[in-house]
């Protein structure tokens, strides 16, 4: 049996309720994660703003995605870039106004596109009115708002707790003779998530956002909430770091007391009754960023009744080697801890991750594109990932990340994987005009690497997602259907079957460098997508995979 050439299969359908209909959409859809700095200027002051996402609806919608997170577009000095929050309850003028988010939410609604926003409840900016008041004066109402603590003796901070920015995580405010507690930069301080008063007006801040009609939330490092009310010191941490990349002095410490403490659990619960409560309807979803590798731990904030997060972030592929084996081992690791209902999510990028087409290569980054968008789980994808954009380098005048400024030469910088979308081949890719200073420097190759040129050529990196995603919304097995690892696969194969009822599909990607045979463990009936051009099935018995190639077989009912 052959089959046609690679990337190219049937058209899919627009699934505008994003699922079947005892599926949530947000089991069966694909999450886009927008960075807006980044991804269209509209007005011409080379940042991205609202209604440029607006001006990219068409192609959101014939990318095939269900849904777009957009990090933080509200109120902020920008210290770090929107995750240092002014008001709650606004839009920041650099990305347009309320109006702008209504009109966007309203258009992608229109599409049958789901919106998630981006919520900070860790910290708020230095310059929020509550921190303001806080800072005033030891008497103040909202002292109590953010985490007040008594030096040491000699001066030294409350305890030995750092900031993941580099430095103590303890600032001292003169004025009042107190240090404050940031997890971050010292303008990013940390509410007091053990006020009730805070947890009132946190969640007054997510009715406003529920009321105007935003479908969930992703919750910016949500272990990090609660901490040690006792505030102890963290132990030393003599090995590797507990994350997925070395953080320099930060990982000098067991992170025990200062992050993840159990009665964050209790705040989770009490937000997902609120979403709840609105999504009678269209269920309103609770995404966690959770930088949590013990398996265990990551899987409580589903829930133990399964009444917490919908999606807590799963990191564990951006910390596995990139071979057959150690992929295989996350996937399954991951599918045994899951709790009986929790429903899984893979993320290859983001905002914070070198780009994967860097890490990978670009031959690689197509079958991990295959495999993030054929596993078993909602796939979150990052603007750009889908023409295989790979990092900027930015030169040390062009560092904007204050990570990177206050821990230079670690490699700690998120700028490079923050360059804006290119688009087309006009002057700055027509991510800002051409009289315009985009903010962070376009990838060099912008004018020939781009949607445009990709949307024209059949076998590259967008075509190939395009066909994925239209390929994972057309078969319930790739949207819905179980998991089952193939034991028989070649050493250097990753290969598994997705089944939904009649649905049959089998996935196999070959990590290795060079050629593989693998003897498919069922016979075939045709091959729906693959990495490469011009994929051919040898017999229905067996398939052979060129380096990095990965495909998707449907099998005979
Ligand atoms: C999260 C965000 C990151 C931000 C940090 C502090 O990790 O993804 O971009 O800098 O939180 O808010």
């Amino acid at each position: 049996m052959s089959n046609s050439s690679s990337n190219v299969v049937v058209p899919g359908r627009r699934d505008t309720g994003g699922g079947s209909q005892a599926t949530p959409w947000w089991k069966s859809g694909v999450v886009y994660q927008i960075y807006p700095r980044s991804f269209q200027d509209s007005n011409a002051d080379g940042v991205g703003d609202l209604p440029g996402i607006l001006t990219r609806l068409d192609y959101l919608s014939d990318l095939g995605v269900d849904a777009i997170w957009i990090s933080p577009f509200y109120p902020s000095p920008m210290k770090d870039f929107g995750y240092d929050v002014a008001d709650y309850t606004g839009v920041d003028p650099l990305f347009g106004t309320l109006a702008d988010f209504d009109r966007l939410l309203a258009a992608f609604h229109g599409r049958g596109l789901k919106v998630i926003v981006d919520w900070v409840p860790n910290h708020t900016s230095d310059e929020h009115p509550w921190f303001k008041a806080s800072r005033s004066s030891r008497t103040d109402p909202r002292r109590d708002f953010y985490v007040w603590r008594e030096g040491r003796a000699g001066g030294a901070p409350p305890n030995n707790w750092l900031s993941t920015f580099g430095g103590p995580a303890w600032t001292l405010d003169p004025p009042t003779g107190q240090y404050y507690l940031h997890s971050f930069l010292p303008e990013q301080p940390d509410l007091n998530w053990r006020n009730p008063e805070v947890r009132r007006a946190m969640m007054d801040t997510l009715r406003f956002w529920l009321d105007r009609g935003v479908d969930g939330f992703r919750i910016d490092v949500a272990h990090r909430v609660m901490k040690d009310p006792e505030f102890r010191d963290n132990p030393p941490n003599v090995g590797q770091g507990q994350l997925h990349k070395q953080l320099g002095d930060f990982d000098s410490q067991l992170h025990l007391y200062d992050s993840n403490h159990r009665d964050v659990h209790e705040v989770y619960r009490q937000i997902r009754r609120l979403l709840d409560a609105y999504g009678s309807k269209e269920p309103r979803v609770a995404v966690g960023e959770i930088h949590i590798f013990d398996l265990p731990e990551l899987m409580a904030f589903y829930g133990e009744e399964e009444d917490e997060l919908h999606l807590p972030f799963n990191f564990t592929l951006l910390k596995a080697p990139w071979n057959a084996a150690a992929v295989r081992r996350t996937v399954d690791a991951m599918e045994a801890a899951l709790p009986k209902e929790a429903w899984p999510n893979w993320v290859l990028g983001n905002h914070d991750e070198s780009r994967v087409a860097s890490r990978l290569g670009e031959e690689a980054a197509r079958a991990a594109m295959l495999l993030l968008l054929t596993l078993r789980g909602t796939p979150t994808l990052y603007y750009g990932d889908e023409i295989g954009m790979r990092d900027v380098p930015v030169t040390p005048e062009q560092v904007m990340d204050p990570w990177e400024k206050r821990v230079p030469g670690l490699n700690l910088g998120r700028d490079p994987e923050r360059s804006p979308m290119p688009w087309d081949s006009s002057a700055h890719a027509g991510f800002t005009p051409p009289t315009a200073h985009p903010w962070l420097p376009m990838a060099a190759d912008a004018r020939e690497r781009n949607v445009a040129a990709e949307l024209r050529d059949s076998g590259s990196m967008l075509s190939l997602t395009k066909a994925l995603l239209r390929l994972r919304c057309r078969h319930p097995a790739l949207h819905l259907g179980s998991y089952r690892p193939v034991a028989s696969a070649p050493t250097e194969v990753f290969a598994y079957l997705r089944e939904q009822n009649e649905d049959r599909v089998l996935v196999a990607l070959n990590f290795a460098a060079h050629p593989v045979t693998l003897a498919l463990p069922e016979p075939a009936r045709a091959l729906l997508a693959g990495t490469h051009a011009g994929v051919r099935l040898a017999t229905k018995e067996e398939i052979a995979l060129r380096a990095h190639e990965g495909v998707v077989i449907e099998l005979a009912r």
